[in-house]
């Protein structure tokens, strides 16, 4: 979608350009060629002004139209990179020939951190000039602005521009790590219709997101409000508090339709977003690979779909933040098709990630590798674990899903033998569906593990709650009968005397080190226990059970018998059982 003044411009101009969504341009070039000349062309036809937001990997991420105008600015979801530059870079076209950026062009860069922003004179079809600006040194409180050039089109300094984008994210670190400016966060309330506990998993969540929680709202309700959710009085009286309060945003701990969003934005006077969200925010900064990024692009495009609207400002804002004003009611459809032709296209490339992936685990396991995994509740140290086990270097941080893309590491078990350790996307509570089927690849990881090891933070008051989610979550994806080896970590943070359940847990620090060989000499003993060789007669008419042995088994030799196929295989216990039943049967 085309955001901004589209009025009167040419549909088909407008799907040519939405065709350039998406599209990647060389990465190593501040302005790619092709680009520039397309943006000369569009600007020369529409007599207006182009904007692209261009992400640092060279994809078109949004386009607009029109002027730089106050309440032309992209609105951010919510505002990503506290404390970096935002890692767009706005490419702007001007009609009137001019090549140095205006005032709004400034305070935009100011506001929203971008990258850096390139603004193109266009006059006559050419390039009357090009400049680049970057947020420069802190001056009164304020960043101000370092503008290079105009320089003419094909004399721009293209890798020393690029280059200047570095130097500008770090004047921006040290003028806030000096405290010249503050980092102003989002204002945000939550408010819930379920429990306390609930409410202070969204508070963690929010935290995540970059946003200071002002205060939480719990209003007991046995059924949501089908027009508001909360009830039209609530509402009144939320929208009193945000105003006394100064609240920027509200988290609804549910999730919201997009009339009941709607209706709740235009009552509380504040901007509305639900948990899912929030969610799909965190997720969409953490993810890392190209699987995990499309896995969330994915679940964004699925929660979009149903809440595309006419005109107003939601779709705007759920359009990754960027551009302020919603399509015309006539655009909705093109806009539709245009999010189910995305919504295919990232599905078929995932499915071909996925055979890949398969492919990969198929030969983990035929080269007996046993395969271990780690689950447990978001933050309760995973990552830790598993570079503590490892001597690895996975991303660890104290925000909730710092792990977004399965890693993989071996570990060694003493005695020459090793495993595979795999480390998974932490579990939660009320995962938005849209996430559990686009992490389902990520998941099935663990499903596929021979063994697991729940991971859960003693530290925490609700390790119980979380352990059971973690339970219950496995239980849901089929692994409730995995065997598993229970670690509670975090032990340096609690008295030594305390008792947790269960009894028969490894209590370990993965931070201290405390406790990390029992657990080793636990996963060993187990994976020693997971496969045995058994020895088995297989009647020629029960096929089903013969296949099922070399499919999830090991098959290590067969004979042809008067009665049967005399089969050995390395098995482990509930693969095991199933075979036995099939013959029983
Ligand atoms: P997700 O990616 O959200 O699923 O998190 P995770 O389970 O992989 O947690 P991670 O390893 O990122 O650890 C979360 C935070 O807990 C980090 O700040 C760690 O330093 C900290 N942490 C992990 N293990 C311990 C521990 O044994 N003791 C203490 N004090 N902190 C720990």
């Amino acid at each position: 979608m085309i955001y901004g003044y589209t009025e009167g411009v040419r549909e088909s101009i407008l799907q040519e350009l939405e065709r350039m969504v998406e599209t990647e341009f060389e990465r190593d070039a501040y302005l790619p060629d092709r680009l520039l000349q397309i943006l000369i062309h569009y600007t020369t036809v529409t007599e207006r002004g182009i904007m692209v937001y261009l992400a640092r990997d060279g994809e078109v991420l949004d386009i607009a139209m029109g002027n730089m105008t106050a309440e032309g600015l992209p609105e951010l979801h919510l505002r990503r990179n506290i404390d970096r530059l935002s890692g767009i870079r706005l490419i702007r076209t001007r009609p009137d020939g001019g090549a140095r950026p205006t005032e709004a062009d400034e305070q935009a860069l100011q506001l929203l951190r971008f990258d850096s922003l390139c603004v193109i004179g266009v006059e006559e079809e050419r390039a009357t000039g090009i400049s680049a600006s970057y947020l420069g040194e802190l001056e009164y409180g304020k960043m101000s602005i370092h503008t290079l050039g105009p320089v003419k089109p094909g004399r721009i300094p293209q890798s020393l521009w690029l280059h200047e984008i570095d130097l500008a994210d770090e004047r921006l670190a040290s003028a806030i790590a000096e405290g010249g400016i503050t980092v102003k966060k989002e204002k945000v309330l939550l408010v819930g219709i379920e429990s306390e506990d609930s409410l202070a998993e969204l508070a963690e969540l929010a935290d995540t997101a970059g946003a200071a929680v002002m205060g939480k709202v719990l209003q007991k309700r046995l059924k949501p409000d089908p027009a508001t959710f909360i009830g039209a009085g609530k509402a009144e009286e939320l929208q009193l508090e945000c105003r006394a309060q100064e609240i920027d945003l509200v988290i609804m701990d549910d999730e919201l339709s997009a009339a009941q969003q709607r209706n709740l934005e235009e009552i509380i006077g504040v901007r509305v977003v639900d948990r899912t969200a929030l969610i799909l925010d965190i997720f969409a900064r953490r993810a890392v690979t190209r699987e995990g990024k499309l896995q969330v692009a994915l679940a964004q495009e699925k929660y979009r779909l149903p809440r595309l609207v006419g005109k107003g400002t939601a779709l705007s804002r759920l359009g990754a933040g960027i551009g302020t004003r919603g399509p015309g009611e006539t655009r909705l459809e093109t806009d539709r098709r245009r999010v189910r032709r995305r919504i295919d296209d990232m599905t078929r490339e995932l499915e071909g990630l996925r055979r890949q992936r398969e492919m990969h685990r198929a030969r983990r396991e035929k080269t007996e590798q046993v395969i271990v995994a780690l689950v447990g509740y978001t933050n309760a140290g995973k990552s830790t674990l598993l570079n503590a086990l490892s001597g690895a270097d996975v991303l660890v941080e104290d925000k909730l899903f710092a792990t977004l893309d399965p890693v993989i590491r071996r570990v060694d078990l003493g005695d020459n033998r090793q495993c595979l350790l795999v480390d998974t996307v932490g579990f939660i509570r009320k995962l938005p569906h849209e996430l559990v089927e686009a992490f389902h690849s990520t998941l099935e990881e663990a499903l596929s593990a021979d063994l697991l090891v729940v991971v859960s933070d003693i530290s925490s008051p609700y390790y119980r709650e979380q352990r059971d989610t973690v339970h219950q979550v496995l239980r849901e994806l089929g692994a409730g009968d995995k065997p598993c080896i229970e670690a509670l970590n975090k032990c340096d943070l609690v008295p030594a005397d305390a008792f947790f359940e269960p009894a028969d847990a490894v209590i370990l620090s993965a931070s201290t080190g405390l406790g990390l060989d029992r657990l080793r000499a636990a996963i060993a003993d187990r994976v020693s226990k997971l496969r045995r060789q058994i020895e088995i007669e297989i009647p020629y008419q029960k096929g089903a059970a013969l296949s099922l042995l070399h499919e999830k088994g090991q098959v290590v030799s067969e004979e042809y018998t008067a009665t049967g196929t005399k089969v050995t295989a390395l098995v482990d216990a509930t693969l095991e059982s199933r075979v036995r039943k099939l013959l029983e049967n």
